[in-house]
């Protein structure tokens, strides 16, 4: 086998001694390195992102794998992203991690990789990377935080924080409390622990078979993570010597077994555009109808919030990703490789059978129709996303008049407003908050219930959006809409009170104009100002794909006709 790395350790004369000392400044001693692979530990953790936080503690445990394993680990950081503080979302800086990563693992004599992410762009960005830079690769996720308790309520992230504010705005609770939620809501280091992006997205690495089985849904404080941290330093040597790559474990089938959990876990909407960006690295082809077509075939069986009632815990006492699997197992591709070496297939002989109610069994399932829909019409023509498993029922079939938002300062300003014009069948659109138009696509499509309407005891309302959502927010929500409004979409042409009908049975979304008064708007329609002129945002912007394709940049997906992997420095 031909490391990368000999290229730069082995060289002879000035260049291979400056190479050597760098290893000798970590004072490693030269029997320790010499002819070994070296695995980097692309780390995440960060100060500013409290989901990674215990990313630190893992990377040892990782190093102690690799170590034992007859490799070298070399740990580097890149930058963190973190949902809850980064403005206006951290999806605006996926790609950037994504390219920091790559770019580190080309320039710098990185033989594997183990990836340490959490929070919810963290593992897609690191995904993309390894994808395009197809050198083996394993992911390690940080593991959900342990639930606070309030008040005899164990609280899911995001979930018990929407359900507060719904209260407080009507003044059902007081202020003081706010305080008492505050200081339980976040009870540890980890990710939400609620089926958020960040649980999706950790769940999908495991099901397409890139994080050893059953790692996905250990909580981050659980001692198993560690152990589970140090075997996947042990697995990635496995990985480097016998040269399996990304390639070999990401196919089509992989991806067709990931869109088979989704569904059945009733994951995050953010996962279609994370899984998109993912296979376009690869070449792929992978398509939003592929998504409504799985999702009509397998019910959602995890009882998890915001779809369900329980949080990641349950789901991993009942045997997480493996007893899941092994209850769908006739419906994936068993052949699949995997980072343990062997298929999925082979790892699913010592699956735990689920324990428990958390994960039901295929005969038991609630929603025959699976957790998600794609629609389709004149308002949305390269398609949107509605998460069915947390919308209302009633409003799954529905028509009435546009409200619309212009933008989300607008909407903050106006949605509690005493003279809203607005009823229980209006349909709330909120546009200029795509991909461009955030920029990043912001988790603002969850636009809040007017005030007017809580107050009369309405609880969920149809919504509209070219934003994303927090994968913990639930109700009738359509987002994505795409193309998006800043781009010249039709959600940009809206008017108040144009009707919009959706029917999801049929998977149409449509506003009641003929194409002549469509034409006639959009050739008044001007572009909204932009807001950056220079730096990351201005690249972002002009290069950003539409959520149909995983907004990636144009120029980091997979050229038609080129070979995956590393253009050597
Ligand atoms: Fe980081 Fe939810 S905000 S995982
Ligand atoms: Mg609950």
């Amino acid at each position: 086998m031909e490391l990368r790395s000999r290229r730069w350790f082995d060289r002879q004369g000035e260049l291979g001694l400056q190479h050597r000392s760098v290893l000798r400044t970590l004072g490693m001693n030269p029997e320790l390195f010499r002819g070994k692979p070296v695995i980097g530990i692309a780390n995440t953790w960060s100060e500013l992102n409290n989901c990674n936080l215990g990313l630190r503690a893992l990377a040892a445990a990782v190093k102690r794998g690799v170590m034992a394993a007859g490799g070298v680990p070399l740990e580097f950081n890149s930058i963190s992203l973190g949902e809850e503080l980064m403005k206006p979302t951290a999806m605006l800086y996926r790609n950037l991690l994504a390219m920091e990563v790559e770019e580190t693992l080309r320039s710098y004599p990185i033989d594997g990789v183990v990836l340490l992410g959490g929070c919810d762009k963290t593992i897609p960005a690191q995904l993309m990377a390894a994808a395009s830079a197809n050198i083996p690769a394993i992911q390690v996720c940080a593991g959900p935080k342990i639930p606070g308790c309030w008040r005899g309520h164990r609280l899911g992230s995001g979930v018990a924080l929407w359900e507060y504010m719904d209260k407080y705005r009507l003044g059902e609770v007081d202020g003081s409390s706010a305080e008492e939620l505050e200081a339980r809501y976040s009870a540890s280091v980890g990710t939400c622990n609620t089926m958020g992006t960040a649980s999706t997205m950790a769940v999908l690495a495991e099901a397409l078979g890139m994080m050893l089985p059953g790692t996905s849904t250990i909580p981050a404080v659980d001692s198993r993570r560690l152990a589970a941290a140090e075997k996947s330093g042990f697995a990635i040597v496995n990985l480097v010597q016998r040269q399996i790559k990304p390639s070999d474990i990401m196919t089509r089938d992989a991806f067709e077994n990931a869109l088979i959990v989704y569904s059945a876990i009733g994951g995050s909407t953010n996962a279609v555009i994370h899984l998109l960006a993912m296979a376009g690295r690869l070449g792929i082809d992978l398509q939003l109808a592929d998504f409504d077509r799985v999702a009509r075939m397998v019910p959602m069986l995890v009882d998890v919030e915001p779809s369900g009632e329980k949080l990641m815990d349950d789901f991993d006492a009942a045997g997480g990703v493996p007893a899941l699997m092994r209850e769908l197992q006739h419906m994936l591709s068993l052949g699949c490789l995997t980072v343990t070496g062997e298929t999925l297939g082979k790892n699913l002989e010592s699956a735990p059978e689920p324990q428990g109610d958390t994960i039901r069994s295929l005969a038991s399932a609630p929603y025959a129709d699976g957790s998600i829909a794609v629609l389709h019409g004149n308002l949305v023509p390269r398609g949107a996303i509605l998460r069915t498993s947390t919308a209302s029922p009633d409003l799954l079939r529905h028509s009435g008049p546009a409200l619309v938002f212009e933008s989300y300062e607008d909407m903050l300003q106006r949605i509690d407003d005493p003279d809203l014009p607005v009823t229980p069948s209006s349909v709330l659109v909120l546009r200029n908050a795509g991909p461009v138009g955030g920029p990043g696509m912001p988790e603002w499509g969850a636009i809040p219930i007017p005030r007017k309407m809580l107050s009369r005891g309405i609880k969920d309302m149809l919504r509209i959006s070219d934003a994303r959502m927090s994968g913990t927010s639930s109700g009738t929500i359509v987002l994505h809409a795409c193309p998006e409004a800043a781009v010249g979409g039709p959600l940009g042409l809206l008017r108040d009170g144009d009707m919009v009908e959706i029917d999801v049975a049929s998977r149409k979304l449509s506003v009641l104009l003929d194409e002549e008064e469509m034409d006639h708007r959009r050739q008044e329609w001007r572009p909204p100002p932009r807001k950056h002129v220079r730096g990351y945002p201005l690249l972002y912007m002009e290069h950003v794909l539409q959520a149909d394709e995983g907004c990636d940049f144009d120029f980091l997906r997979l050229v038609p006709g080129e070979d995956l992997g590393l253009v050597e420095p």
